[in-house]
């Protein structure tokens, strides 16, 4: 359960995020939509423990945020991969920064990379894979850490439709599989309706509206008409004026 209270967080003068509140369930999908600009990334770094606001609180399972936490997972916008390093090496590192040892390095890096398909690319380096791909291994890499709340930033706007319907396809299984909170930043409408049961529609550092959304889940819902009404109005509360 994530409580936000009254968060505020300013850039000098200019206010990102401006007395927001929210509540997320543990084990929901909640996906934060708006305008470029209206603090979105701010609020997902803000619950990462990144971001300190300058005032309010955060709670996670009840205890008050207070920098990085350790079950924290969090999925940047531009992969962040390391360049230089293969594939089984980007997901080795993050585990062996947290300190664990070779054979349960091996072990994990393994099933993950089985997991999202990627066994065969483990000695490739990042600039040798598909824009899909790195952001594959960019999830690989924070799942190995077996996160209970994962934080992604536009995780697919990099991708074409198609790969970004894989990704996304992708991001729900995981969903199910694991026991896990999922806040997930996007400016796609569909992207948010596919992967949200919550969708928060936010405006210049404020909450405009939250949906519920009653389709999530289904796999196929693209496919189905429902789909498209909770897209339109999403869509209606994102033109709508303040
Ligand atoms: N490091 C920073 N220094 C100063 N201002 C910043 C900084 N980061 C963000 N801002 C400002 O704070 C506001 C919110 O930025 P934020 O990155 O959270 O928006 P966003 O909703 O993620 O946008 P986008 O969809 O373009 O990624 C913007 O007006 C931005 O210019
Ligand atoms: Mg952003």
């Amino acid at each position: 359960m994530i409580e936000v209270k009254n968060i505020e967080v300013c850039y000098g003068e200019e206010k990102a995020l401006d007395k927001l509140s929210l509540s997320i369930d543990k084990n929901t999908t909640c996906a934060v939509i708006g305008a470029s600009g209206c603090g979105k990334t701010t609020l997902l770094y803000t619950l990462a423990g990144i971001i300190k606001p300058a005032s309010g609180n955060i709670f996670i399972d009840g205890e008050e945020l207070n920098g990085i936490r350790k079950g924290t997972g969090l999925i940047l916008q531009d992969y962040g991969l390391l360049p230089w390093k293969t594939v089984w090496d980007n997901i080795a590192f993050s585990l062996k920064s947290r300190g664990f040892k070779k054979d349960e390095i091996d072990d994990k890096v393994s099933t993950t990379l089985k997991s999202l398909g990627m066994e065969e690319y483990s000695e490739k380096l990042p600039g040798e894979l598909s824009g899909g791909q790195k952001q594959r291994v960019a999830i690989g890499r924070t799942l190995a850490l077996e996160p209970d709340l994962l934080l992604m930033d536009e995780a697919s706007s990099a991708l074409d439709a198609i790969t970004k319907e894989h990704i996304q396809n992708l991001i729900l299984n995981i969903y199910k599989e694991s026991q896990i909170t999922l806040v997930m930043v996007t400016h796609n409408i569909e992207e948010a309706v596919f992967l949200g049961q919550k969708i928060i529609v936010m405006d210049d550092g404020k909450i405009k509206h939250i949906l519920d959304n009653p389709y999530f889940g289904d796999e196929n819902l693209r496919n189905n008409l429902d789909f498209y009404k909770v897209c339109l109005e999403v869509r209606k509360w994102l033109n709508e004026e303040a």
